[in-house]
């Protein structure tokens, strides 16, 4: 009889502590989060430092949790941890627990693109991954530190051919929910309000700037962060809500245009979008009427998916042990990542 083979993915690239684990590169364990916002929302942002304290703090625990449900003796096979991109320190504490737990469960120890993951964790589905994906596809990448375009050709053969000269589409949002004063993180908050002012069937006087930088696959969200903040300089009275709204679809169009054009420009049929941003409905709505009139297929992770978690880190720590063998793999953090083909 087959073994069952165990995938324990640890995640603390910046501020989400979680484990994983997952069975015969399908099923759904356990997936474990602890989210450090309360720690960091006095101060509207990260604070590397106190990223890594929590994760230190609270790794042991939430490890504990995941693999409790394996019962006493539990057999890992794998451990995969994200190993960049992210904040050095907090990448750091991920990978002596990772190593550790490693050596005490004599599993192979592999280092897994961050990025790579949230784009992967579109196959989950109800707890079981699927396979969804087909290939080649466009991915989209937008979180809280990435905006990226890239080109998958299959699981572990990707090529970047676009992303963002300053800011991240999700840093945007949480900029401008700084300006309005709407909390941390405020990506979900700035489209709440967008949405309440979509529904309110108003007319919106506000335009924001498109930034398509027209014949690149790069990106720019600073110039419409600083549009919202002179706005908001400029107007002793406004309605937030319609600033969201002015925002939000500034932003949208534009990612929805430069996804487009790459599907076009490579004459590819198929659209991934990973990151926390993938959340937004507005976004889901749009690029799905969109594929649906081009015949795209597009795919996103189911919402719980979207954010930072160690169950998209374990599938793709497992997919590249399946296909890279049993060799050493690279294991040193690079805070600097970029998404490349595996190699190691
Ligand atoms: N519904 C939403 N609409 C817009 N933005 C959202 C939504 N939900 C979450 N976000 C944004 O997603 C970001 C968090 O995503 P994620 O956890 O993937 O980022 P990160 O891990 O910090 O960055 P990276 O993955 O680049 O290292 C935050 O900027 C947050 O405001
Ligand atoms: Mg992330």
């Amino acid at each position: 009889m087959k073994k069952d083979f165990y995938t324990l993915g640890i995640e603390t690239t910046c501020d989400e502590t979680s484990a994983s684990v997952l069975k015969n590169g399908t099923e759904l364990v356990s997936n474990v989060v602890y989210s450090q916002t309360d720690i960091h929302k006095k101060f509207k942002g990260v604070v590397p430092e106190l990223a890594s304290r929590a994760h230190s703090m609270k790794m042991a625990s939430v490890v504990k949790q995941a693999i409790s449900k394996l019962g006493t003796k539990p057999k890992i096979d794998v451990v995969a941890f994200a190993s960049g991109p992210g904040l050095p320190g907090a990448l750091l504490v991920g990978r002596v627990g990772a190593e550790l737990l490693s050596r005490m469960y004599n599993a192979k120890l592999i280092g897994v693109n961050h990025l790579e993951g949230h784009l992967l964790a579109c196959d989950f589905k109800e707890g079981t991954a699927k396979t969804q994906l087909t290939f080649p596809l466009i991915g989209l990448i937008v979180s809280g530190g990435h905006t990226e375009l890239w080109i998958g050709k299959n699981y572990g053969d990707y090529k970047l051919i676009g992303r963002t000269r300053d800011d991240a589409v999700g840093e945007a949002f949480d900029k401008v929910a700084k300006l309005l004063d709407l909390g941390y993180p405020g990506g979900p908050k700035v489209s709440q309000l967008a949405q309440k002012f979509r529904s309110s069937g108003k007319e919106c006087k506000i335009k924001f700037p498109r930034p398509y930088m027209r014949g690149t696959f790069e990106f720019s969200f600073s110039g419409v962060k600083t549009a919202v903040s002179y706005f908001l300089r400029d107007n002793k009275k406004f309605n937030k809500d319609e600033v969201c709204y002015a925002f939000e679809e500034a932003v949208v169009d534009t990612l929805i245009y430069k996804v487009l054009e790459a599907v076009k420009y490579y004459k590819i049929k198929a659209i991934a979008v990973g990151g926390g941003v993938s959340a937004n409905k507005w976004l889901r709505k749009r690029l799905g009427e969109e594929c649906d009139k081009r015949k795209i297929k597009l795919y996103f992770s189911e919402p719980m998916y979207c954010s930072d978690n160690a169950a998209m880190i374990a599938l793709a720590g497992y997919k590249k042990f399946k296909k890279l063998g049993k060799k050493n793999f690279n294991i040193e953090i690079n805070p600097n990542m970029i998404i490349d083909s595996w190699r190691d």
